[in-house]
């Protein structure tokens, strides 16, 4: 029977098909026909619903919004989207690191904080975390510092023993770990986090004058954390607490938004400060460079379609805009080709084309073909230089890359060391200057908890030694703790 109020199926081209229910059989006990072209259609559309999780940063979602320029920076850079008065589209994605797609999310760990900015100089992506710093200042190490937070390979588990050891023998990672083991490495909700862009980046303006730039996303509705026990409880009540927490707050119109501030670095300040300022293991202490405001970001739009805009968002650190550009941070140097690379394997060559990655402004590129291409070029002839009229380079508004002089023999070597560049301070900083005694308490135990599950006596011992280099009395209260005094 035909109900006239919902429309008829039809298969993927628009033909009406003959049943939702029965496939088409030799008789009801017969074998199933070959030829039933919708069912075989069906059955091998479902197969392949899914594009494979990032291979990092797998659960989590994210919601639409606008950033508002609310203070002039524009004596610092000439990009589009901060000067005064500009208000630009733009899309967030909040997610947990090593966790898989169907993972809680108040296991510890860092939280994604991926901006990508509709601006009219094209897409800019600002892919940060919700720390200022990281757990290893160079690429090469970044493959082995995930494998080591993953499942190990024989019988696919998380392994705590794992972690410590990679952390403790990169001493380098003992800043953001003691981040990662405070409260901010549980947050209540994705609303109540800060966003970092972390590294360092150069901002340049119209006069082609240079500075070193740090981003800062400060939550408008306060910092807020689940401590160990409330969130290893919310883990089995609701795995998906974040993800429900963004999007019925704005779904009902309780729009969270977050005020960015940059700190800024004059450029020739970099070669003598007394930190590394491009080492990511590091922050710029805010006495001395403070946070200068820029504007306001604020999350209204929740999807409508989560594989579509959300697991198809394709952010990459290489989406930069004139009057910004890299620094010397061999972290975000290797970002710029891995992200790209992955959407290509996740997602398809052409995935820049998807509704949440195209860019809000004409695309005038050479690029043509591939799978799944639905855009045609638009160059008037598929080549560069050509006499039809095709997009040609603006190289005297846009060639003159931002950079740094550069001179010397190729080498693999650490960064030179600055006057108080060393794997601990920070951290220890934090720990006497920054957490208040509960603070400090919770940390010793969450500490002591990691390492008392599933973490070898070798293990235990180096990083009873880690945390006495961070903190003496930390590390005294932790080998007690676990019983290593
Ligand atoms: P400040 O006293 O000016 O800043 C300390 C900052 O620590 C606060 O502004 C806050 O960052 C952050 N903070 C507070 N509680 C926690 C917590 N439980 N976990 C993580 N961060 C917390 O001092 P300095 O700028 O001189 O920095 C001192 C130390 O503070 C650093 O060594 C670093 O460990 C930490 N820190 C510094 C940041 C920076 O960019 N300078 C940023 C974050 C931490 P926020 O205002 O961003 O919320
Ligand atoms: C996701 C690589 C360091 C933040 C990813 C992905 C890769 C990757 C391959 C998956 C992307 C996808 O499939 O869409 C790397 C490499 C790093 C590095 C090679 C170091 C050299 C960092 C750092 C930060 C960061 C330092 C933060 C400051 C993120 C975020 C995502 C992500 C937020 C998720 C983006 C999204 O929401 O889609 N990273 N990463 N990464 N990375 Fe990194």
């Amino acid at each position: 029977m035909s109900d006239a109020t919902v429309p008829y199926t039809t298969n993927n081209a628009g033909v009406p098909v003959e049943s939702d229910s029965d496939s088409l059989t030799a008789g009801a006990l017969g074998p199933i026909l070959l030829h039933d072209h919708y069912l075989i259609e069906k059955m091998a559309q479902f197969n392949r619903e899914r594009v494979p999780e990032r291979v990092v940063h797998a659960k989590g979602s994210g919601a639409y919004g606008i950033f508002e320029v609310t203070q002039d920076v524009s004596q610092f850079t000439r990009a589009d989207l901060f000067q005064p008065g500009r208000r630009t589209e733009m899309l967030a994605r909040f997610s947990t690191v090593a966790g898989e797609q169907g993972s809680p999310d108040t296991w510890r760990d860092p939280r994604g904080f991926a901006l990508k900015f509709y601006t009219e100089q094209g897409n800019y992506d600002l892919v940060g975390n919700n720390t200022p710093i990281f757990f290893v200042r160079d690429t090469i190490k970044f493959q082995d510092f995930i494998r080591s937070q993953k499942r190990r390979p024989d019988n696919g588990l998380r392994d705590n023993d794992m972690q410590w050891d990679f952390w403790t023998l990169s001493p380098e990672s003992a800043h953001m770990v003691t981040w990662l083991m405070g409260d901010r490495g549980i947050p209540r909700t994705w609303r109540h986090m800060n966003g970092y862009g972390s590294h360092t980046y150069m901002w340049q303006n119209a006069g082609g004058e240079r500075f070193w730039v740090k981003y800062h996303f400060k939550t408008d509705q306060g910092i807020e954390f689940y401590t160990q026990a409330e969130g290893d409880a919310m883990a089995g009540e609701d795995p998906d607490v974040h993800r429900r927490d963004l999007f019925t707050a704005i779904r009902s119109g309780n729009h969270p938004s977050w005020t960015l501030y940059v700190q800024v670095m004059p450029f020739d300040d970099a070669w003598d400060y007394r930190f590394n300022p491009f080492d990511l293991t590091k922050v710029w202490p805010h006495g001395d460079y403070p946070l200068i405001e820029v504007g306001r970001m604020t999350l209204n739009r929740n999807p409508d379609n989560f594989h579509i805009h959300i697991e198809q968002a394709a952010f990459e650190p290489s989406n930069l805009v004139p009057g910004i550009s890299v620094s010397p941070d061999k972290m975000l140097l290797g970002r710029i080709f891995s992200y790209p690379d992955t959407h290509r394997y996740r997602i398809g060559p052409n995935y820049a084309q998807l509704p949440p990655n195209r860019p809000h402004v004409p695309v005038h590129s050479y690029a043509k073909d591939g799978p799944m291409r639905y855009d045609p070029s638009t160059a008037a002839a598929p080549y560069a230089p050509n006499s039809y009229g095709g997009p040609a380079a603006d190289t005297e508004r846009y060639g003159e890359p931002a950079g740094w002089d550069v001179a010397g023999r190729m080498v693999r070597e650490a960064y030179p060391l600055h006057r108080e560049d060393d794997d601990f301070g920070q951290a220890g900083t934090m720990v006497r200057q920054v957490l208040d005694n509960a603070a400090r308490d919770r940390l010793v135990s969450n500490v002591t908890g990691h390492l008392l599950n599933g973490v070898s006596d070798k293990v235990q011992l180096r990083a009873v030694q880690y945390w006495r280099n961070v903190d003496k009395d930390l590390g005294d209260r932790i080998a007690t703790g676990i019983g290593k005094a």
